[in-house]
This record gives structure tokens, sequence and C-alpha cells, in this order.
């Protein structure tokens, strides 16, 4: 215990930028070299099927329309494009994602890590390419904060993606309803849950995407949500083989950092997601891609003639 201890102590004080750092060019300049160092340093990563964790869950609502039963929604986070998670390597995720047949997808923020010129092109166009029937939507990260939020929105509307912070957008199949909601990041203070509640429709079930998974803690006591998807925590970039949780917990992440949580009412998701951000390495833990697949709990109406 004390040993991994140190190791977090170390991760987040020297590594992990905290939110002060925006205002300090030179501990900005510190860790854009450390991810150049480590992005030139060690080869390409090559995409492969191999090369990720494709996580496919069943998740049942109890309100959820049948017309929603086998509905897929589609998860990526923490792209942290230019450190792990190459151009080519993100364009070639994306060729396979769009093989997978789903119909909405989700982007849960920290596109960039510390290094978004030159990047942002490329995430643009990457974006581009991704297609979903019911469409994209996306939240940002406190990375995308610290980087520049102003551009990522504007990549954003340029790849259709549709921006959820602090917003609902209700899906409608025949007359049945889905209320998909966005906070902005909690890391930055910038998340405004009193303005996605007044948004929303109330009384359909509601899904919460919010970039830090302990936020949990905070929208749970709503009772409006029944499942919050997150990322952030990249599964602490090593998980306990056998346990399948991990004891590297960064801040925002230490309650929820891995998998499926109960929490009050609803459900928590937390993905490993894909990129990396201080250290270069994932033990145990591949860059993960999520299909929740959504079930109904309510009773179909049979009528007997
Ligand atoms: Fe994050």
């Amino acid at each position: 215990m004390f040993v991994i201890k140190i190791i977090n102590s170390f991760r987040n004080n020297l590594y992990l930028m905290k939110d002060e750092d925006i205002e300090r060019p030179h501990a900005m300049k510190v860790r854009q070299g450390i991810q150049d160092a480590m992005t030139y340093s060690l080869p390409d990563k090559q995409f492969s099927e191999k090369t990720i964790d494709l996580v496919e869950i069943d998740i049942a609502l109890d309100n959820l329309g049948w017309n929603f039963n086998n509905y897929k929604i589609l998860n990526l986070t923490d792209i942290h494009l230019g450190q792990w998670i190459n151009p080519k390597y993100l364009d070639s995720l994306i060729d396979y994602v769009n093989t997978l047949n789903i119909d909405l997808i989700t982007l849960t923020g920290d596109y960039f890590s510390y290094n978004i010129y030159d990047y942002e092109e490329c995430l643009e166009n990457s974006l581009k390419k991704l297609t979903a029937e019911d469409g994209k939507f996306g939240i940002l990260g406190n990375h995308d904060h610290w980087m520049n939020a102003d551009r990522i929105r504007e990549i954003f509307k340029n790849s259709d993606v549709i921006d959820l912070s602090n917003d609902v957008y209700t899906l409608k199949k025949g007359e049945d309803c889905l209320n998909l909601c966005g906070v902005d990041s909690y890391t930055v203070c910038a998340d405004n849950l009193d303005k996605v509640i007044a948004k929303m429709p109330k009384n359909i079930p509601s899904i919460l995407l919010a970039h830090e998974p302990d936020f949990a803690s905070e929208s749970s006591q709503t009772g409006l949500f029944d499942l919050q998807i997150s990322g952030h925590s990249h599964g602490g970039q090593f998980i306990i083989p056998g346990v399948e949780t991990t004891p590297f917990r960064g801040p925002n992440s230490t309650k929820y950092p891995v998998g499926l949580y109960q929490v009050r009412d609803m459900l928590q998701y937390t993905s490993k997601g894909l990129g990396t951000n201080s250290f270069r390495v994932r033990i145990n833990c591949k860059p993960e891609v999520t299909i929740i697949t959504l079930k109904t709990n309510k009773k179909r109406k049979i009528t007997i003639e």
C-alpha cells in the first residue's frame, strides 16, 4: 500500500496537470516536453482489433420504451490524441467502429493531452468520419478546457458532433423518448447540473454523460438519471488481474474508477478509455471501446382479441 501511495503521489504531483498550472506557462512546457519525449522515443502504436478491449454490456432500464429495447450506444473517451493514440491509429479505430452497426455514439472528453496544435486537424478529420444512425454526441474533459475548449467545440461543430455540455437532447422513437444529457467538466468547475435539470423533459429514462466518474455522487442525488457514462480514469492504466479494479486513482475517479457501479438508484459506467496521460503504458488495461445495449424491464402489453 505504501508503494502505491508513493506512485500515486508522484503521478498526481509531478505529471498530472492541476488547475493552477493553466496559468503557469513553464509548467505547461514541462508537460508538453514529457508528452513529446514519450511520443517520439517509443514506436508508433498500430491499430488492430486485438489492441483494444471491446466491452459489451447490457443495461436494463425500468421505464425504457420498447422502441429503445436493444438500442446500442458506443462510447469513446480519453483519446488524448498524440500521446499513445496517434492520428493513424485513431483513423483505423474509427474505420473499425463504423463497421459495428451502432445506433448512437457518445464521446466523453479529453481529446488531447498537452498539445492541441499538432493534432487538431487530425481529430476533426477522424470525427468527421464517425457515423451512427442517430448521430454523435460529445462533452468536454478537463484537458480540453486546459487546451482550448472553444477550438474543441468548433471541431464538434465541423464534424457534426452535437455538444451536450450542460445540455439535453431528447431522442424519440414512435411514442417512446430517451433523454441524452451531458455535463461539462467537473474538474474545472464547468459543470452545471441545474441547467441540465431545467432543460430535461421529466418522467422519461435519462442517460447522463459526465467526464469525471465521481460526479455520480452528485448526479445520483437528483434521482433523475438512470445511467451515467464516464471516462477520465484510464482504468488507472493498470488493472489488477482477477480483481478487475485499479489501485491508481486520480482526482475525481477515486470512487468509481473502472467498470459498472450502482450509485443510489443510478448505474455508473466508467470506461478505461483509449489513451494515456502521464506514463505511456497500460498494464492489463487495453484501450477500451464500450458498447452499451439498452434493455427494457417494461412489460409489453399484449392485446388478446
Ligand atoms: Fe480527464
